[in-house]
């Protein structure tokens, strides 16, 4: 790693910070940011923490017409004896590199920018809550700048972290939702870009979403794009199933995201002696569990809401009602775990937290 000196230009005049129950997602940005930028001779260069502010972009930016762009999610918190822990930060520097691979965008020094995380955290570190289930959400984010409406990869990129304080994700308690497997509509498909972290596989996802928001419900189950039968995602989590004691979790098939809390899931599983299995998984088979009795427990996995857990799944018109509704027992203690080594609650035997 070659470290590169950082400029920073200090704010002058401090934002006031927002109530821990005002926070939501991302309605609120931190003092600094940090930018970098790519062109071919200086490779990335000029990593600056400036104060938070607009920046200018020319309307030809390829960005704007193609989506040549992709971007990462992690958070900052804080434990009880103020310190700032961050969960697995260089696996999202890893998977930041391999969405920029897919996309052709030129990547990053992995190390080098991790340590610019620390920088950029450590200025703002007043800005991490403290309040329960409150963290600071990290986005890491590149864009690709030529102006030039060409059809192919950008010659120049900025690299950006933006920091929001963000609010508990179940302000009234962990509540399992309501799932509408979705029929019409596809995420992603092996050779797309599904495994990449990029725009587009989420404003993609818009349409569906909205048909399950009409129906009331909270998010939608993926089916793979081919055959439309095996389950791939959930909303914009991994999932998991708890079928007659093991969990299964789909195989990561080149249309699945790489989650970081599903890696940390399945360790966690395994180091339980919880039977834990990567395989194909179809909507039909699981339907067939569901009538044996089988299926115990379904849940989402994401950096945002952690455990996510589902509470009904309704399929051509049948709803499938798992544990009662309730959060299930293995959900449960994943949860609690990961969210407890997130804050220092609970020992990192695991040396996940930075
Ligand atoms: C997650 O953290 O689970 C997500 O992927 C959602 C994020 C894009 C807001």
């Amino acid at each position: 790693m070659t470290l590169q000196t950082i400029a920073f230009e200090k704010r002058e005049q401090l934002k006031q910070k927002p109530n821990s129950d005002q926070l939501g997602f991302g309605k609120y940005f931190t003092d600094h940011m940090f930018l970098m930028d790519y062109d071919e001779q200086k490779d990335w260069h000029n990593p600056r923490i400036v104060p938070y502010q607009s920046i200018s972009v020319d309307p030809s930016a390829m960005i704007f017409h193609y989506g040549q762009t992709v971007f990462e999610g992690l958070k900052a918190y804080r434990t009880e004896d103020d310190q700032i822990l961050l969960f697995r930060p260089e696996n999202n520097m890893k998977r930041l590199n391999q969405s920029s691979k897919r996309m052709s965008i030129p990547e990053i020094d992995e190390e080098e920018v991790l340590h610019y995380l620390q920088q950029l955290i450590a200025i703002e570190q007043d800005w991490v809550p403290s309040a329960e289930g409150t963290s600071l959400y990290i986005r890491p984010v590149v864009i690709a700048t030529d102006p030039n409406l060409s059809v192919e990869p950008s010659k120049t990129y900025t690299f950006m972290i933006i920091l929001s304080p963000v609010g508990s994700y179940y302000p009234q308690g962990i509540k399992p939702v309501s799932i509408r497997v979705e029929q019409q509509y596809t995420r992603a498909v092996k050779g797309g870009t599904g495994t990449a972290k990029t725009a587009a596989n989420y404003s993609g996802a818009y349409k569906a979403q909205e048909k399950a928001t009409e129906q009331g419900l909270s998010q939608v189950l993926w089916l793979d794009g081919i055959e439309k039968k095996y389950i791939e995602e959930v909303g914009s989590m991994n999932v998991f199933f708890k079928i007659d004691g093991e969990v299964i979790t789909p195989e990561l098939n080149g249309s699945i995201l790489e989650g970081i809390t599903r890696k940390s899931t399945i360790e966690l599983l395994n180091h339980w002696g919880i039977p834990v299995k990567e395989q194909k998984i179809s909507m039909a088979e699981l339907h067939a569990y569901y009538h044996n009795g089988k299926l115990e427990e379904a849940f989402g996995t994401g950096t945002a809401a952690v455990i996510s857990p589902i509470g009904e799944l309704i399929w051509e018109n049948e709803k499938l009602v798992i544990n009662e509704g309730q959060i299930g027992e293995v959900a449960k203690k994943l949860y609690d775990t990961i969210t407890g080594i997130q804050t220092g609650k609970v020992k990192d035997r695991y040396g996940w937290t930075v």
